[in-house]
């Protein structure tokens, strides 16, 4: 991915903290999709990411900007979702002033905020109607009509879209339009849930643990092996996100520098409710480790 080696360089502190952060994986899933990321991001095709919250959506989508040509210029991520419906148009396309009740001053809509450079729409699915078919005048003409101005604005915006929901499902319910549907989908990039390829597990777990230890100032950490059992077994309903969380929950709570199984969060250290065992109703030891032991007898 080429993301170690611009990483090396010697490069100011701005460009840094946009240096791209690496999109660990070693599953073969995860082997193809950094394949495909880095052959699509150079191109200017729109990309529709799929994937549970927490799979790296995001993450994903900022690679794809900053190994573009676009990458000096501005990525602006949007959760469609988060917006309230009344203001979805406004804040996306903007307006003039006195458009509407309480349009004070003229606002730049985040699209035109993204012009040279990179718009993420992340949860896509939420967006109203009205505000997909102006989406599909941008995405089709380069063209942004703020709200309450009758000429049209270009724009030279990359779109990167993301959401959990199963697009195809909400054009049959009438709730996404079939033509953004099919302008969005040129590209479509899924990200597996982590439970799928629990052979990145581990190299994630190590190297969120590297970062936790050095922003904690803590020296070297490592899992006992009892913790590292437990992490590849869990589910992770939140993903990525949920592991990263459950290693800086350990690394705050250990006191020496082995994290064990009484370090993990209560969900990952007895992931399912279970019929109790011999082993599980002594609770005084390693919980984490009967836990453990009962898990994969299931
Ligand atoms: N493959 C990966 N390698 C390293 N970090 C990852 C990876 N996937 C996700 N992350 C991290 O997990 C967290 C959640 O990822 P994010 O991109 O926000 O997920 P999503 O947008 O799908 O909800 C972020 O902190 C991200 O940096
Ligand atoms: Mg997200």
């Amino acid at each position: 991915m080429g993301q170690r080696s611009s990483r090396r360089n010697a490069t100011p502190a701005v460009a840094r903290e946009l240096a791209l952060q690496p999109i660990l994986g070693a599953s073969a899933r995860m082997q193809r999709l950094l394949r495909l990321v880095s052959r699509v991001a150079p191109t200017d095709s729109t990309v529709l990411l799929l994937g549970e919250s927490g799979t790296g959506k995001e993450l994903v989508a900022r690679s794809l900007h900053l190994l573009s040509r676009r990458s000096q210029g501005p990525f602006v991520p949007v959760n469609v979702g988060a917006l309230p419906e009344s203001l979805v148009e406004s804040e996306l396309f903007g307006h003039a002033r006195g458009a509407f009740t309480n349009a004070a001053g003229e606002r730049v809509g985040l699209v035109e905020g993204a012009d040279r450079g990179t718009l993420f729409l992340d949860e896509i699915g939420d967006m109203p109607l009205p505000a997909q078919v102006k989406l599909l005048r941008t995405l089709e003409n380069g063209e942004v009509r703020r709200l309450g101005e009758n000429a049209p604005r270009m724009v030279d915006v990359r779109v990167v879209a993301a959401t959990h929901r199963d697009l195809q499902s909400l054009v049959a319910e009438g709730r996404f339009r079939a033509d953004l549907y099919h302008r969005l989908n040129v590209v479509q990039l899924e990200l597996p849930p982590l439970r799928e390829r629990r052979e990145d597990i581990g190299l994630l777990a190590s190297y969120f643990l590297d970062r936790a230890s050095r922003r904690q100032e803590r020296g070297a950490l490592e899992f006992r092996p009892e913790a590292m059992a437990l992490l590849e077994k869990y589910d992770y309903p939140g993903n990525v996100r949920e592991l990263e969380n459950a290693i800086e929950h350990a690394v705050t709570l250990s006191e020496g520098p082995v994290i064990g199984p009484v370090d993990l969060p209560s969900a990952i250290r007895s992931p399912r409710l279970l019929p109790r065992t011999a082993a599980s109703t002594d609770e005084s030891e390693s919980a984490g480790e009967a836990a453990a032991n009962s898990y994969s007898s299931s």
